[in-house]
């Protein structure tokens, strides 16, 4: 008996485990009007429920039973050369629209984040520089197609474009990345208000655009490091752990002849202007108990202090390091 009832539910978690998903339809997260003027709701309902449905449906008829419905979209995109051009088209339907709808938003004027505006600038000198290049390539492309600023393997961005419903993570397409911004240059996503003026629409776009998300999507790929804004911060602690860790070994030889550089380090560190994300007056604080306690260990040293005194002025000042850490990791972002 007991064992019947073993091989049950043995069978039973191996049907859920088999049991496969279709894909559908994303929520959409405003209504179709709240893009207008720019976008007006008629062209929204239809993109939404009629287009990116067809594809969905499409899809979901084309893999039925090959397989394919147990990968991620990713992954058929990813490898769509192997498929026929049925999964090609509406896996690459389903994916772009399912991006564009989370880089639209009725929000107004959203601001691509500082880490993301960094990259930007050093790769395309600016944002109107971006802004003009993935208008050239939305107004060039001859046809269906897309515009898209992806990310490459090497963490560079790059813009380019389309036909049809591919996309970057394609491995038919030029070059491939991971796209973070798409716009839709189909005619579906502009004929009814802007009829044949595709550029009237393109400049339209900006306005809903949500930098925001786009910023996110990069970021995900491209993660901030907490204190590349606070270099100051970065070398101060490159001496305390080099110092620091010896000494809790026993050896006292790198923090008793570097307590100098350790007094320049946190000298800086208390000069420099502490980046917004951080500054608080804890923080402040902290630092300047830094600076006065780094010269207190320097002077220590100097004096010929004991080991076990030097150790414990040392293993305080960690903590005080620490502390400002702490008080950095707390900081709600904005
Ligand atoms: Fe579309």
């Amino acid at each position: 008996m007991k064992s019947t009832i073993k091989i049950t539910i043995m069978f039973m978690a191996i049907l859920v485990s088999s049991t496969i998903k279709a894909q559908t339809l994303p929520p959409l997260g405003f209504d179709y009007n709240a893009l207008e003027p720019f976008i007006d709701a008629k062209t929204m309902e239809i993109h939404y429920t009629k287009h990116h449905q067809g594809y969905v449906n499409n899809l979901n008829k084309a893999i039925e039973g090959t397989g394919l419905e147990k990968l991620t979209i990713e992954n058929i995109l990813k490898n769509v050369s192997k498929y026929s051009e049925i999964v090609r088209n509406n896996a690459g339907g389903h994916y772009n629209h399912s991006l564009f709808w989370t880089i639209l938003t009725p929000k107004k004027s959203t601001e691509p984040s500082q880490h993301f505006i960094k990259a930007v600038n050093e790769q395309f000198g600016g944002l109107e520089n971006l802004k003009k290049q993935l208008m050239d390539e939305a107004s060039k492309r001859f046809g269906s197609g897309w515009a898209w600023l992806s990310v490459d393997n090497n963490n560079k961005l790059f813009v380019s474009s389309t036909a049809n419903q591919d996309n970057p993570l394609m491995d038919i397409v030029e070059k491939q990345g991971v796209p973070i911004l798409g716009i839709d240059v189909w005619e579906h996503a502009y004929y009814l208000n802007y009829q044949n003026k595709r550029s009237d629409y393109l400049k339209a776009f900006w306005n809903i655009l949500n930098w925001e998300e786009v910023s996110k999507r990069y970021e995900n790929i491209v993660p901030k490091e907490k204190f590349d804004e606070w270099p100051e911060l970065k070398e101060f602690h490159k001496v305390m752990s080099q110092t620091f860790h010896p000494s809790e070994e026993g050896n006292l030889e790198p923090i008793k002849t570097r307590s100098a550089e350790m007094v320049a380090k946190a000298d800086s560190l208390q000069k420099s202007k502490i980046p917004s994300e951080f500054n608080k007056k804890e923080v402040k604080d902290a630092v300047n108990k830094l600076a006065i306690d780094s010269k207190k260990l320097h002077e220590l040293i100097l004096a010929k202090g004991t080991d076990k005194v030097i150790i414990k002025a040392l293993s305080d000042l960690h903590d005080v390091f620490h502390r400002i850490v702490g008080l950095c990791s707390n900081e709600e972002h904005h």
